[in-house]
């Protein structure tokens, strides 16, 4: 019984994966070479306010080494969902997406 749970939630995580990496947007962005420069810069325009301006936590929390424990996808999911007020949704174009997912992942 216990791995049957198991089981059916590994699969769900598989899921979310597959799905995750076909989505056009995801796609296209993991397909382009970010600019790091670029992406601390939309950063700072858009998410300074409470991540601090280097990352270091301010309302939101500390970004720092954040791509140790989030996956590209996971990241990007981060941000364009909204799932987790009061952080907001953010609609960036697939350029600044790819920006500011190689700026996380300097982080
Ligand atoms: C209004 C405040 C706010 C703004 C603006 C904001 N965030 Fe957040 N962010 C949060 C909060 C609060 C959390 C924690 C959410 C939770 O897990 O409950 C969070 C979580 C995150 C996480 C996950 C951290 C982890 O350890 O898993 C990432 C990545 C992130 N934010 C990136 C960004 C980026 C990139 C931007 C700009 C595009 C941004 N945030 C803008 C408040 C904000």
């Amino acid at each position: 019984m216990a791995l049957a749970i198991l089981l059916a939630f590994l699969l769900g995580i598989f899921a979310v994966r597959i799905v995750g990496a076909s989505d056009p947007y995801v796609k296209t962005v993991l397909s382009l070479t970010g600019d790091p420069v670029q992406g601390h810069a939309i950063f700072q325009i858009n998410c300074a306010g409470c991540h601090g301006l280097e990352a270091d936590g301010r309302v939101g929390p500390s970004l720092q080494g954040v791509s140790k424990h989030k996956s590209p996808y996971g990241l990007i999911h981060q941000v364009i969902s909204g799932e987790t007020p009061p952080m907001p949704k953010f609609q960036p174009s697939i350029q600044e997406m790819a920006d500011l997912l190689s700026y996380l992942e300097t982080l």
